[in-house]
């Protein structure tokens, strides 16, 4: 008998077919009537794959009681209620360092982009501007500027290497200070204070809850620039979108938004921002990565191992 376990959203073909050769998959994703259909499966479901904003919350655990593992695509894992998965003893696990790579590549073009007005500048041209009304407008350097990263963890240090080599300064705010060259800020305050561009790539959750406020906007300042690629909870989006609109910060470039696929509106119509659609690790390449890690640690834990990498 096949262990039986429920897969909350579509999955990549070859991630899914290798958890058919070794599970009894239910999707939830398919179901019209998602009350009845975890009715139907809550006795005999062991275990979940799950992703990004899907997460897993204390009351879906409460309905599938045999639950022993949730196994989550990607390295975030604020949509899933840890402390109600520790009290359960359901082990978590998650998507890391397969993706760092990618991640730190898609910061370092939002920078590129955002610095560069690079999107901006392409609309300019196919829209007929450049022959009618002449050069594009100049943007901002990278080389000499600071890049204050909020959350120098294992995308943050690539992020990081990156920006050493397009000239750039790194100074960065962890609660921990690292053994690492770059310079440490006690606070994200002081941070952005130093910052010609602070690059959130913090985890989401409650622990980092809009941690960039107006406070923090205030001291990056009308030169700043602020990156996102961490989770929109972490930056208050209301009131950046009041100090874009304002130009009391220089410009953002956002990969992550606090109501995913929900952005509002308002910033279609600004200039200085540069917008993408959660594109951090969206490669084939890290996605096929992240789905063969989703799987191998369900297969560990039902072979009765230790699962490879386990969220703590
Ligand atoms: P990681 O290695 O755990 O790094 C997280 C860093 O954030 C650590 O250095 C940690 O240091 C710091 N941090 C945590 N809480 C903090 C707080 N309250 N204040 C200040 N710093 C804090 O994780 P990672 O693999 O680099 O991934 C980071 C995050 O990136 C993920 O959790 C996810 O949300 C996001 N992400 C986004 C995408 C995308 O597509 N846009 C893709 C992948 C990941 P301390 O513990 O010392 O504070
Ligand atoms: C994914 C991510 O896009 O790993 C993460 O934390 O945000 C991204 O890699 C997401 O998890 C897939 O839903």
């Amino acid at each position: 008998m096949k262990p039986e376990i429920i897969v909350t959203g579509r999955l990549l073909p070859r991630t899914q077919e290798a958890l058919d050769r070794i599970f009894t998959c239910h999707k939830l994703y398919e179901a019209a009537d998602h009350p009845a259909f975890l009715r139907q499966h809550a006795q005999q479901v062991r275990a979940l794959a799950t992703f990004g904003a899907s997460g897993a919350d204390a009351a879906l655990m409460d309905q599938l009681p045999k639950l022993e593992i949730i196994s989550n695509f990607g390295v975030g894992v604020d949509a899933i209620d840890l402390a109600a998965a520790a009290k359960r003893r359901i082990i978590v696990t998650n998507t890391p360092e397969v993706l760092t790579d990618c991640v730190a590549d898609t910061a370092m073009a939002l920078v590129l982009a955002t610095l560069r007005r690079l999107p901006q500048s392409e609309n300019y041209l196919r829209a007929g501007q450049w022959g009618t009304r002449g050069a594009y407008p100049l943007t901002t350097s990278l080389g000499g500027k600071t890049l204050g990263v909020l959350g120098l963890g294992r995308i943050g240090e690539a992020i990081a290497r990156r920006a050493l080599a397009f000239g750039m300064k790194i100074r960065y705010h962890n609660r921990s200070k690292k053994n690492v060259p770059y310079a440490y800020d006690p606070d994200v305050v002081t941070l952005a204070r130093h910052a010609d561009v602070l690059l959130v790539i913090t985890p989401g959750g409650p622990g980092t809850y809009r941690m960039v406020n107006a406070k923090v906007l205030d001291a990056l300042g009308p030169q700043g620039f602020l990156v996102n690629v961490a989770r929109g909870s972490v930056v208050d989006e209301a009131t950046l979108l009041r100090y874009l609109q304002e130009k009391k910060i220089a410009g953002a470039g956002l990969d992550v938004f606090e109501h995913e696929p929900n952005v509002p509106a308002a910033f279609f119509a600004l200039e200085n921002c540069v917008l993408f659609p959660h594109v951090g690790s969206a490669t084939v390449e890290t996605r096929k990565a992240m789905g063969d890690l989703q799987v191998e640690n369900l297969h560990l834990h039902f072979a009765g191992k230790p699962v490879k990498t386990p969220v703590t």
